[in-house]
């Protein structure tokens, strides 16, 4: 069911991004890869096509409104409508309230919640025209939990489980599918290196073992699941609470 049709993943030049982008290249999707690090979507980007497969690297600063409005205008004209828009791309500023500024807070609440709403602004007409769609956000316990010196990133998180609710229930009269899924098993991608303690990165796994739940929430609809978060694990299983 996804061979030939088209992807939309944010932060796809590294960690998790990078492992869903491959995993649906390698199910026959066509994928817009989204992200800021343009030099490392270049090298993804060859890797797919020696592979057979058709991306579309578009270097993009999500954190900012009109750059991120300008690159899903440019997917969307590329593949027209995608059959899941999955906004994992995401940055964690630790920092206590006296250090983290007002630049730090608009950045990182910017690349979180913001993005998601133009990225998901601008795919829903074209999913409603197209009879459906699924649209994912990379959520955390940080959606649901407070964490001390996460005070953009842990209210971004909780913002985009919020986004999700409201357009899970919209989205069901138009079949569109909204999920949250996060990752439910310690991983290895650049973020965790920076913010893990010794512990976790010695059990830490590669993040395409968590890529099946992934390929799975791409074939939803509003017939399916919706309005839950899906914690993605190890062993290509996952857990599914629903949110509504
Ligand atoms: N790593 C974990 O243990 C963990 C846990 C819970 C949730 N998550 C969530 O999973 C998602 C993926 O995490 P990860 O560990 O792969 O992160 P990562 O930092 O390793 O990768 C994030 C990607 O986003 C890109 N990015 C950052 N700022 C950007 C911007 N301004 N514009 C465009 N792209 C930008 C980066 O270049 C990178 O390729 C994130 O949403 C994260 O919050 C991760």
């Amino acid at each position: 069911m996804l061979q030939g049709q088209a992807a939309i993943v944010t932060g796809a030049a590294q960690g998790l991004g990078y492992a869903i982008s491959k995993a649906y290249a390698a199910d026959g999707m066509r994928v817009a890869l989204l992200d800021i690090r343009g030099d490392l979507l270049d090298e993804l980007a060859a890797e797919i096509r020696q592979a057979g497969g058709d991306p579309l690297p578009i270097t993009v600063d999500l954190s900012d409104a009109g750059e991120t409005q300008r690159a899903v205008d440019a997917a969307l004209a590329h593949f027209g409508a995608p059959r899941v828009l999955v906004h994992n791309a995401a940055l964690l500023i630790t920092r206590s309230m006296r250090e983290i500024t007002l630049a730090d807070w608009q950045m990182e609440i910017n690349i979180i919640l913001q993005a998601a709403f133009i990225l998901s602004k601008a795919v829903w007409q074209p999913m409603i025209d197209a009879g459906g769609g699924s649209i994912v956000y990379l959520s955390s316990g940080s959606g649901y939990r407070g964490f001390i010196e996460e005070v953009a990133y842990n209210p971004g998180k909780h913002g985009i489980e919020g986004l999700m609710k409201c357009l899970a229930l919209e989205g069901k009269e138009f079949n569109i599918a909204v999920n949250c899924a996060t990752p439910g098993a310690p991983i290895n991608t650049p973020m965790s290196a920076q913010n893990y303690t010794e512990a976790l990165k010695q059990r830490w796994v590669d993040p395409a073992l968590l890529t099946p739940a992934f390929l799975f929430l791409a074939r939803q609809d509003a017939a399916g699941l919706t309005g839950h978060r899906v914690a993605a694990r190890s062993d290509g299983s996952w857990d599914a609470i629903n949110l509504l």
